[in-house]
């Protein structure tokens, strides 16, 4: 497309829209999501081809019950990487089509502790591993101040991460209850494979979805109990990068963590 801007009147023009909220660079043009779509011609019928049959009867095309099929398809893997095969072909979530990345897990699939965060954000999503941006490498400092790393090889020490979503919602929004309902039969056969003895779950999201609760701050700090796991909720690393007072509740609560693996030891 010709711009009639320059280099920096187009640069300042980018850096005004980054400040109004844009995340993402969807296309040159501005698209009228309101026009109806023109009807699309009709491809003429060949000569060979059979004229279509009248008929008065509807057709009924077979509707797939995607939260059964997924209910289906994580009953039946198996394994982890049967479990990750089968939720990257699932097609119940429209965010599929906006994601560039699939997201599975990070870590160590034998670790101890497990971790639910919400789902990737723009820099999971680039590069396709779970709590990479600025919240994952705070969560990675938090785990290390109690002796634990995601790429541990030692099962004591590491830890396991994945998310409710595997796919970024567009703009980071919170996804909604009915893409977490159809998840979640992922996520729990997720926990039931990788089978880690503590679950942390970052914030609301994963709280709603295993707990079916939310209210982070009135949660945080106290063992609750999913799945016949221990669980700890806790504040979400993207909340403590913007409530940096946060971090001394945070610190107690991984203090908790700790204690628990030590108990259990
Ligand atoms: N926030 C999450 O909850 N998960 C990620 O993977 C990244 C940010």
């Amino acid at each position: 497309m010709e711009s009639a801007l320059d280099w920096h009147q187009a640069r300042a023009l980018l850096e005004w829209y980054v400040e109004l909220g844009a995340v993402d660079a969807v296309g040159d043009v501005p698209v009228n999501r309101c026009a109806l779509p023109e009807a699309a011609p009709k491809p003429a019928r060949r000569a060979t081809e059979a004229a279509p049959v009248p008929s008065s009867a509807p057709v009924e095309m077979p509707r797939v019950d995607q939260a059964a099929e997924a209910r289906r398809l994580a009953a039946a893997a198996s394994d982890l990487g049967a479990l990750a095969e089968a939720m990257r072909g699932f097609d119940g979530l429209d965010l599929k089509k906006g994601a560039r990345n699939f997201v599975f897990a990070d870590g160590n699939p034998r670790a101890r502790v497990m971790i639910v965060g919400e789902a990737p954000g723009a820099d999971e999503d680039r590069i396709g591993r779970p709590f990479v941006g600025r919240a994952g490498q705070l969560l990675d400092r938090m785990l290390a101040a109690i002796g634990l790393a995601r790429e541990a090889p030692d099962t004591a020490r590491a830890v396991y991460i994945t998310n409710v979503l595997p796919w970024r919602p567009p703009g980071n929004r919170t996804p909604t209850a009915e893409e977490m309902a159809m998840m979640v039969p992922f996520l729990e056969r997720h926990i039931a494979l990788a089978d880690p003895e503590v679950l942390v779950l970052m914030g609301n999201t994963p709280c709603a979805a295993l707990l079916g609760r939310t209210g982070i701050l009135r949660l945080r700090g106290k063992w609750m109990q999913a799945l016949e796991k221990p669980v700890m909720p806790m504040t979400h690393p993207a909340y403590l990068l913007r409530n940096p007072a946060a971090k001394r509740e945070a610190w107690a609560d991984l203090l908790e963590i700790a204690a628990k693996l030590e108990e259990n030891a």
